[in-house]
């Protein structure tokens, strides 16, 4: 199994750490500043005895070290500054990923591309029509992490462990994004019999800012421990073949009713990549809310002229 990750900055070297912590045998960790990337790699290489793994991580410059890759990671692009929105990085990341892509494309052609950088569901048309993969081999992580968050927030509010709390973010990463009540649950209770509306509504509205929350604290940088764990999530159930249900940024054409736009909607993850589109029932409201967000991704990704 050999996982490729571009872009060795915060999230790239968390996602090589999640990787190497669940044992994928390879690692490779690429960036235009190659010595950092092989350092990076070279100090995750040094935890291996201590954490129990036999993974190899490489680090390097060279998209030569990719070849034959089953999954290819994209985090690099800059990340925003306080006050910035996810939109206000397109140009920047846009031309990042069109140098990134063709590379990709030649070295792993029967790869898998998990797209990270931001803004996240445009980048991930984008990497779509330039690698000209079929659509379940070009999928975006945003619905995991933007999930994790509601769960912990919920979990913590509850005080009870994360993993009882089921809950699932839909749309596109950002300001839009739709956080679905109507999906939460707490060991099988609906969130509405544990919480008060006005609760919920300030935690869904936390959800929403989760990313900008932890932007203005870091003042340099975005968010790359939660994300790094969400990309590994996704990784694994397609390395595995789980064929787990998590939502994923995926081609829609027709699904919810909508057409030709990429956004998070709960997806099955297995070998082949995206292996199914779910569709949930979701509320009037919820259906709303959601097709407003991918109305947004489709107005923001024609400034790509794709
Ligand atoms: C965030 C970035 C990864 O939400 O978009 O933290």
């Amino acid at each position: 199994m050999k996982l490729s990750v571009v872009g060795a900055g915060n999230v790239g070297s968390q996602v090589a750490l999640f990787g190497a912590l669940k044992h994928i045998d390879e690692i490779i960790l690429i960036d235009i500043l190659g010595d950092m990337a092989k350092g990076k790699a070279l100090d995750i290489q040094e935890s291996m005895p201590i954490v129990d793994s036999h993974s190899t991580i490489i680090g390097g410059s060279d998209y030569g070290l990719t070849k034959g890759s089953d999954i290819v990671v994209i985090t690099a692009g800059i990340a925003r500054k306080p006050g910035m929105t996810r939109d206000n990085l397109i140009n920047t990341n846009s031309n990042i990923m069109k140098s990134i892509i063709p590379e990709v494309c030649s070295e792993s052609p029967n790869s898998i591309i998990i797209i990270v950088s931001n803004p996240l569901d445009a980048m991930v048309h984008l990497a779509y029509n330039l690698s000209k993969f079929p659509k379940n081999r070009v999928l975006g992580m945003a619905g995991v992490l933007d999930s994790a968050r509601f769960r912990s927030f919920i979990a913590q509010e509850l005080n009870v462990h994360p993993k009882l709390v089921k809950a699932m973010v839909l749309g596109g990463h950002g300001d839009s994004m739709v956080p679905v009540m109507s999906l939460c649950k707490v060991n099988d209770e609906p969130i509405t019999k544990l919480l008060s509306m006005e609760k919920i509504n300030q935690i869904i509205e936390r959800v929403k800012s989760g990313g900008a929350e932890v932007v203005k604290l870091l003042k340099t940088g975005s968010a790359f421990f939660a994300p790094g764990a969400s990309v590994i999530e996704m990784v694994e159930s397609i390395l595995h073949d789980q064929k787990k249900v998590m939502p994923c940024a995926t081609m829609l054409e027709g699904e919810y009713g909508i057409g030709g736009v990429f956004a998070g909607v709960p997806v099955e993850l297995g070998k082949n990549g995206v292996e199914k589109i779910i569709e949930i029932p979701l509320s009037d409201e919820e259906l709303t809310a959601f097709k407003t967000s991918a109305d947004h991704v489709k107005e923001l990704t024609k400034n790509l002229n794709l």
